[in-house]
C-alpha cells in the first residue's frame, strides 16, 4: 500500500470524558453543551491538515449510565457541524444521519445546506441506527436487513431530492428577471415500499458536486451496502486480522460491483489513550475503566452473542463450541460478529476476552502508550492492508488529544505517510487526494 494515500478523521466528540474520564480535574466536562471545546478540536484538526471531523450520533438517551457519566448526551450534529462550519475553511465536516428515523427531505435538505454553509466540505455518515426506535413511533426496532433496504431507498430518495433543483438552475439574471430556469426544477414522484416524496427539495445543489457517503454497519448486508455507495466505511476493527478481512472484502465486493476498489477508503476508529509513558498511560486507562464492572461486561456479551460467562471458571478457554446458536436479532451483528470470531480465531481464556476491545469498549483498534507507539501501530495497520487511514478518538484524559496533534501527526506528516498541506477546498478532494 502507498505510504501517500492515508486518510485521517477526527471524532468530534470530547472522547476523554467517557466512564471515569470527565471526573478528571483538567476534562472541561462543563464545556460538554458548549461549543468552544468542538471548535477547538476541529480547529486543531484543520491544522493538522486532517480530511474531516466526524460527528457520530444517536437518538436515544439511557438514563442509568448518566448517573456516572456523560453518556448519550449529545448536541445535534447539524446545529453543532454548521456553527464549526463558519469558523474553518477546509477541514471536511461529516454528520450523522440516521436512514431508519429521519425522513429523506429533511436529511437530503439539512446536508445541502450544511454544504452551502462550507463550502463544499459536507459528508453524511449514513446509519441504521442501533437504537431509538421508541422515539420515532416504530416499536420494536426492525431488522437490521430490513433496515438496510429502507436505507436503500432512503438515499435513492435523497440523491434524487439532490439532483431535483440542480445548480446549473440558478441564473439569477437580473437583467433577464430570470431567477431560476424552472424546466430543471422538477419534481421526483418517488413511490416505493417505505417512502412518498414528490418534491423537488427547496435547497438547490451547490457548484461543489454530490456529498461523500460514510457508511459503518459492517454486516453482510451492511457491506454489500457500502461497497455499493460508501466513499469511506467507519470501522470497527479491534485487530489487524478484523482490519484486513474487512478492507479485502469491501475491495473485492466493491470491484464485482465495478467500482475502483480505491474509491472506498477503510478507515477504523482510532481509540488513544496516550501519555508520556506507557506506565502512565496504563493507569490512565485502568482508571478510566475503573467502574466498568464485571457484570456490565457479562451483561454486554450475552446481549452480543448469547454467551453467559457468569458460569464459566476465569482460566476456561473459549472456542467456537461455547458459542450458542443465537437466533434473536441482535443490537448490531457488527459487534456481535467480531466477539465471535476473535474466539473462533484465538481461542482465549474467559479472562483475557473480559479485557478485549469488543467486550469493554466499542470494538475500536485501541492504542494505550506513548505517541510513538501509536504513530508505530499506524504504520503497522496501513503497512499490512488493515486500513486506508484512520478516525481518531482520543479517550481516557485530555493529553491524549494534546498528544495526537502535537507528536502523532506531526510524526506522521514527517515521515511522509501524512500531507503537510490541503491541495484542495471540499471533502471530496481531500478524499481523491494522494500526496
Ligand atoms: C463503528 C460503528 C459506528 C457506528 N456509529 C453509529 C452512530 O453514530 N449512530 C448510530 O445510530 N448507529 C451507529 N452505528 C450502527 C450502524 O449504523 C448499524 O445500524 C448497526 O451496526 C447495525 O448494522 P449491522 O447489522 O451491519 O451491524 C455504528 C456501527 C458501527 C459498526
Amino acid at each position: 500500500m502507498s505510504q501517500s494515500s492515508i486518510h485521517i478523521g477526527l471524532a468530534l466528540v470530547m472522547g476523554w470524558l467517557s466512564a471515569n474520564g470527565w471526573r478528571r480535574d483538567n476534562s472541561q466536562v462543563e464545556q460538554l453543551f458548549n461549543l468552544q471545546p468542538y471548535l477547538d478540536l476541529a480547529k486543531q484538526a484543520e491544522q493538522a491538515k486532517l480530511d474531516f471531523v466526524f460527528r457520530p450520533d444517536t437518538l436515544f438517551l439511557k438514563t442509568a449510565p448518566l448517573a456516572t457519566e456523560p453518556g448519550f448526551s449529545n448536541l445535534d450534529p447539524f446545529v453543532l457541524l454548521s456553527a464549526i462550519a463558519s469558523h474553518t475553511q477546509k477541514i471536511g465536516l461529516v454528520a450523522t444521519a440516521s436512514t431508519t428515523f429521519l425522513p429523506p427531505y429533511v436529511v437530503a435538505r439539512q446536508l445541502q445546506s450544511l454544504h452551502w454553509l462550507s463550502q463544499g466540505r459536507a459528508g453524511w455518515n449514513l446509519v441504521t441506527a442501533i437504537e431509538g426506535q421508541q422515539n420515532f413511533g416504530e416499536s420494536p426496532l426492525s431488522p437490521s436487513k430490513q433496515r438496510y433496504e429502507k436505507a436503500q431507498e432512503h438515499l435513492e430518495v435523497v440523491q434524487k431530492l439532490w439532483h431535483s433543483y440542480p445548480n446549473s438552475s440558478l441564473k439569477m439574471d437580473k437583467h433577464s428577471k430570470q431567477f431560476a430556469d424552472i424546466e430543471q426544477v422538477q419534481p421526483i414522484q418517488h413511490t416505493g415500499e417505505y417512502f412518498h416524496v414528490k418534491g423537488p427539495l427547496s435547497t438547490p445543489a451547490t457548484p461543489f458536486g454530490d456529498i461523500p457517503l460514510f457508511q459503518a454497519g459492517a454486516s453482510d448486508q451492511g457491506r454489500a451496502f457500502a461497497a455499493k455507495v460508501a466513499s469511506a466505511v467507519f470501522a470497527a476493527t479491534p485487530d489487524l486480522e478484523a482490519g484486513i478481512e474487512l478492507r479485502q472484502d469491501l475491495r473485492k465486493r466493491a470491484a464485482q460491483l465495478g467500482r475502483d476498489p480505491n474509491e472506498i477508503k477503510v478507515l477504523p476508529g482510532l481509540s488513544l489513550y496516550l501519555a508520556e509513558t506507557r506506565k502512565e498511560a496504563e493507569t490512565c486507562y485502568r482508571d478510566t475503566h475503573a467502574g466498568f464492572d464485571l457484570e456490565r461486561r457479562y451483561a454486554y456479551v450475552e446481549e452480543a452473542i448469547g454467551l453467559n460467562l457468569r458460569e464459566y471458571d476465569d482460566h476456561h478457554v473459549l472456542t467456537e463450541t461455547d458459542l450458542p446458536e443465537l437466533t434473536r436479532p441482535v443490537r448490531s451483528q457488527t459487534h456481535s460478529n467480531l466477539m465471535r470470531q476473535y474466539i473462533i480465531r484465538e481461542h482465549p481464556s474467559v479472562n483475557t476476552f473480559l479485557q478485549r476491545p469488543e467486550v469493554c469498549g466499542s470494538s475500536h483498534w485501541l492504542v494505550i502508550g506513548t505517541a510513538e507507539d501509536a504513530v508505530d501501530s499506524i504504520i503497522e495497520r496501513i503497512s499490512a492492508g488493515a486500513a486506508d487511514g484512520f478516525i481518531a478518538i482520543p479517550g481516557g484524559h485530555i493529553q491524549s488529544a494534546q498528544l495526537f496533534f502535537e507528536k502523532v501527526m506531526p510524526a506522521l506528516a514527517e515521515q511522509g505517510w501524512f500531507r503537510r498541506e490541503y491541495q484542495g477546498t471540499t471533502l471530496v478532494e481531500h478524499l481523491n487526494e494522494s500526496f
